[in-house]
């Protein structure tokens, strides 16, 4: 697939997303967000893709937000249809993927660009990132899950205060909030985003997908996310992967997974 707004290539079982809009900070317009969903729903298709790593083109951001210049004219109807298609193309699209998703946040992740870090399963930053949510200094509030998302990984007093005064924080204090798991300096961020893919892919995909689905489930409103680990755990018991993982582990060898 050829795209004009990301890069997408795939190697050694890793699929690397870069959001290339470098001139505009990166940020995220409409031609931008269906080509990620493309480019995410082909991946988590794909039997080669194991692990999915985005990350942001140049030096200085990740993703500098929404595209501003967009929406700058918009009405209450066009504004929340902006948000509720971006909700489901891409932001609850990539966090309910099967493939395990890891935003690799490389400078700025603003507004729609922290959602779109913050809908990914897991965050590492390099240590020039600088995060925050500045939709009230533009008259807006987060609309791609920013308000849902961020309360859930800091904490509400900490998503309270960084939506209302529409700061910014960096890596360190980031770390120091949860919001990302590992800090590193940005020329190592990539190697650092594929060292922990490497990892996730010596386990069994069909386990971690059930594992995905279970976790996820505890975000859920009307999901019970025990009943789901129930039904996700027994369903692990029919697999190959069971067989294999457990086969192995009584064999004393390490398990050889049958793939995605
Ligand atoms: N939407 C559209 N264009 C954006 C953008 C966004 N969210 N963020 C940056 N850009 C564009 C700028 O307009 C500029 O384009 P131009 O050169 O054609 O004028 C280019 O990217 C470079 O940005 P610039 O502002 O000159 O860089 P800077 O280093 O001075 O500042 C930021 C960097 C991130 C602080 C600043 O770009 C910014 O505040 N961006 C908006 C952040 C935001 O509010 N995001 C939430 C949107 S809901």
């Amino acid at each position: 697939m050829s795209y004009q707004n990301i890069l997408s290539t795939t190697n050694n079982g890793i699929t690397t997303i870069t959001v290339n809009r470098p001139n505009k900070l990166n940020a995220l317009n409409k031609a931008t967000i269906a080509e990620l969903h493309n480019a995410f729903k082909a991946a988590n298709k794909s039997k080669d893709s194991k692990v999915i790593i985005i990350t942001g083109s140049g030096e200085k951001a990740f993703v500098a937000g929404a595209d501003i210049s967009e929406f700058a004219d918009f009405d209450v109807k066009n504004g929340g249809k902006l948000a509720a298609e971006g909700q489901k193309i891409l932001f609850d699209y990539i966090e309910n993927l099967s493939t395990p998703v890891i935003a690799a946040v490389n400078g700025f992740a603003l507004g729609g660009g922290l959602e779109l870090a913050m809908a990914c399963h897991f965050r590492v930053a390099s240590d020039n990132a600088k995060m925050g949510l500045p939709e009230v200094s533009l008259g807006v509030i987060p609309g791609y899950g920013g308000t849902q998302r961020l309360p859930q990984l800091v904490g509400k007093g900490r998503a309270m205060e960084l939506v209302m005064t529409a700061g910014m924080i960096d890596a360190n204090q980031a770390l120091a909030y949860g919001l990302v798991n590992h800090v590193t300096p940005q020329e190592e961020l990539i190697d650092l985003a594929e060292k922990i893919a490497s990892k996730i892919m010596r386990n069994s995909s069909v386990a971690i997908k059930g594992a995905i689905k279970a976790i996820n489930a505890n975000y859920k409103d009307g999901v019970d996310g025990y009943k789901t680990e129930i039904k996700q755990f027994g369903k692990c018991f029919g697999t190959e992967d069971f067989k294999e993982g457990t086969t192995a582990f009584l064999e004393k060898r390490k398990a050889d997974f049958p793939g995605k």
